[in-house]
């Protein structure tokens, strides 16, 4: 049985007890509405750790949209459901004001990446990413914590902060999981109608298209899907679209 902590002083002390002497910690950081590409980190962490933690905490300083925070789906219940039955050990579930006791005073601002492509779009995103995932990783103090490629801007920037900071977790990524549509699994993915799934399985598809992100971008449009950004770094295509008030991002080798 998985054990949840609701409260961090409970989860704090519970840190510091002789549970995690001399065991080698894992942990995943979530937003919860858990799916398949969830569920792949856990699995590694449970095969290469003692012992793994999970968080879930829809964390609002990463979301520049209101819109978007108050419709992200939330499924507690299901969730910790599928964790337990993985063998997870234990869950974070904190409240706004326990993990943000500044009100977000305090803040890991990273000045060249984070403007850079989801960044250009969404406006101190990264920031709140950074932010939330230094205070977890401070509850968790993890030996491994665990990404997903979904996110590739994002494990960057945490691989590069953890380094920054001299901060000892190990930075695992992972790939990213797919529908057999090819489309990324994604909580948001939830948001989408049957015709708009289709749209998006269109959108994974297209963005594989050996072919320029000019090109790509044009092709998106025509098969009316409204382009965020086409644009090739560090030998990956990243993508982000709208489909209808969903936005979805992805990124594939080239
Ligand atoms: P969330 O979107 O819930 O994702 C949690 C982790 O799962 C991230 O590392 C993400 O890259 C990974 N993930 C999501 N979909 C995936 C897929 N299809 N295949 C593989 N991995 C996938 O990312 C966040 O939450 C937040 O920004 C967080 C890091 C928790 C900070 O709030």
């Amino acid at each position: 049985m998985i054990k949840i902590f609701q409260d961090l002083t409970d989860w704090t002390a519970f840190r510091n007890s002789s549970h995690f002497l001399n065991k080698r910690v894992g942990f995943v950081p979530t937003m919860g509405a858990l799916h398949e590409g969830h569920l792949s980190l856990f699995r590694l962490s449970l095969l290469e750790n003692d012992i793994t933690v999970g968080s879930i905490f829809v964390n609002p300083t990463q979301f520049n949209n209101p819109e978007d925070l108050k419709k992200y789906p939330h499924s507690l219940e299901r969730d910790m459901k599928m964790l337990s039955d993985l063998g997870v050990d234990f869950l974070i579930n904190p409240s706004f004001d326990s993990i943000y006791p500044d009100n977000y005073r305090y803040k890991i601002v990273e000045s060249e990446l984070s403007h850079d492509l989801c960044g250009q779009h969404r406006p101190g995103h990264f920031d709140g990413v950074l932010t939330v995932v230094m205070k977890l990783f401070n509850l968790v103090v993890p030996d491994r914590a665990y990404f997903g490629e979904k996110d590739y801007q994002q494990y960057l920037l945490v691989r590069d902060m953890v380094k920054t900071f001299f901060m000892s977790v190990v930075i695992v990524s992972c790939p990213t999981i797919r529908e057999q549509t090819g489309l990324a699994m994604s909580s948001r993915n939830e948001r989408l109608n049957e015709q708009q799934k289709i749209l998006a399985a269109a959108f994974a598809r297209i963005l594989k298209v050996s072919s320029r992100c000019e090109n790509i971008r044009e092709e998106l449009s025509e098969a009316g899907i409204k382009v965020d950004y086409i644009q090739e770094r560090w030998g990956r295509r990243f993508g982000a679209v709208h489909i209808g008030n969903v936005r979805l991002i992805d990124n594939v080798k080239v």
